[in-house]
């Protein structure tokens, strides 16, 4: 520690003295050559509310794939924001999204991550729910200090005004008005379009258990180091330093393509980044060897991807593709990922390995190998990640210092003719969407 860290007043020690306070103005700073975020964006209590309503609420939020719930009666609980919700398969095939909250006093309805089902039955006092959220029965409704004859009794469980599904990721929305859910997804659509199209019937399928683990951070550290080029050389170094001991010999089909540390900063500093309008941030980095995918072990399946798709694409499919989905979605490796905030210093992660249907068995199968190696409860590449996230939380809890420093590659950065920024790979242009669409709905609302 230095000797400047240590000087001065000794109330710099002390935890952050700001009132909690709702108003986000101020909290993100912009300038041609400055991108700053203030350190109560991650720890104020009242901001974290505020975002519960002004982001969470009021956007587009993924809730399920429709894997998850392929027949009748199949359905899957998630969360927006704070709200929990239920997504469920009707007898008529379609998807109904509903806050998983029995109209009557309130309780949980389903409590089960999964399942099939004719019916949701109130665990307090008995109300029964359709597929659909309809109230379909009220125990004991007129005995023993039953409701009136004229009791108007509530439809049903609160539905989402909005639902619309992209390619099997279903989003669901509170605000009846947000933007169609294409429109919002942006050049986000073209990491799930590679992703799926890597599948011979354009398809992806939820098939292994989820990993679910908890952290003691802010969501933002998930949404912001899911496409952060910039740590994994640091972060990782464990592994790094693995991989450049046993090369590829440990196989996961060049997902984490290393040998010598030197070889794998090659690898991983040869992309792009984006900043995207809706608050998008991507990484992409195209693989320079597509031709060992045509002709390597599964060779079939690639040339059938390759004479879809094109070399271009494929290079982009085999390549590194990752993207932040605004507020809570991820894509990374054969995986989706969702992260739940629950408190301004606890965060939910559920990680989704998927398989693409119809490829190889033996190509899934792998890639399902690799996800454990990296990111799996005995992994390497999560477990780095939430201890750092830990870290970020702990060091913003004092008083010292107010800013976090966000301008990476700033002066590189091109901007399209969507408003889309592109930038090297290690630029924090990703961040920097996150930021950007967290100020716009953050102070929208406040107007
Ligand atoms: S709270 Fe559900 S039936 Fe009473
Ligand atoms: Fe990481």
């Amino acid at each position: 520690m230095s000797q400047h860290a240590c000087a001065g007043n000794s109330k710099v020690w002390f935890a952050r003295t700001e009132q909690p306070s709702a108003n986000a103005e101020g909290l993100v700073l912009r300038s041609p050559k400055k991108f700053r975020v203030h350190t109560r964006a991650y720890t104020d209590p009242a901001i974290f509310q505020a975002e519960m309503e002004r982001i969470f609420a009021k956007t587009w939020v993924f809730v399920a794939h429709e894997s998850q719930i392929p027949k009748v009666g199949d359905f899957q609980t998630s969360y927006i924001g704070l709200q929990p919700v239920i997504v469920s398969r009707g007898q008529d095939m379609q998807i109904h999204v509903m806050v998983n909250r029995c109209v009557h006093r309130g309780a949980v309805l389903c409590r089960e991550a999964h399942g099939n089902g004719t019916e949701f039955n109130c665990p307090y006092h008995g109300w029964v729910y359709g597929l659909d959220g309809k109230l379909l029965a009220m125990s004991e409704r007129r005995e023993a200090g039953g409701y009136a004859e004229d009791f108007e009794a509530p439809e049903g469980l609160h539905r989402l005004p909005r639902v619309e599904n992209y390619r099997g990721f279903i989003f669901a929305s509170f605000n009846a008005e947000v933007p169609p859910l294409q429109q919002y997804l942006g050049r986000a659509r073209t990491v799930i379009d590679r992703k799926l199209d890597m599948s011979p019937v354009g398809e992806i399928e939820f098939v292994s258990r989820p990993y679910v683990g908890r952290y003691q951070g802010n969501w933002k550290f998930q949404a912001e180091n899911i496409v952060d080029e910039y740590h994994f050389m640091h972060t990782h170094k464990g592994f790094v330093q693995l991989q450049a001991k046993y090369g590829q010999t440990t196989g996961d089909f060049d997902v984490h393509k290393g040998g010598s540390a030197k070889s794998m900063r090659k690898v991983r500093f040869a992309g792009v980044t984006w900043d995207c309008v809706n608050g998008h941030g991507l990484v992409e980095t195209p693989s320079g060897e597509i031709e060992s995918y045509l002709t390597g072990e599964f060779a079939d399946y690639f040339q059938g991807v390759h004479a879809q798709h094109g070399g271009e694409t494929l290079a982009s499919m085999t390549g590194k593709l990752t993207a932040s989905i605004f507020p809570n979605l991820g894509l990374i490796h054969n995986q989706v990922r969702v992260w739940r905030p629950i408190s301004p210093e606890l965060t939910e992660v559920i990680i989704y390995p998927y398989e693409l249907k119809g490829a190889p068995p033996a190509y899934n199968e792998g890639m399902l190998r690799s996800q454990e190696r990296f990111y799996g409860p005995a992994g390497h590449g999560q477990a780095d990640d939430v201890e750092i996230f830990a870290r970020n939380q702990q060091g913003l809890a004092g008083s010292a210092v107010d800013w976090l420093i966000l301008e990476r590659g700033l002066d590189t950065d091109a901007q399209n003719d969507h408003g889309d920024y592109k930038g090297l790979t290690t630029s924090e242009a990703p961040q920097r969407a996150l930021w950007r669409e967290w100020e716009r709905l953050m102070s929208a609302a406040q107007a």
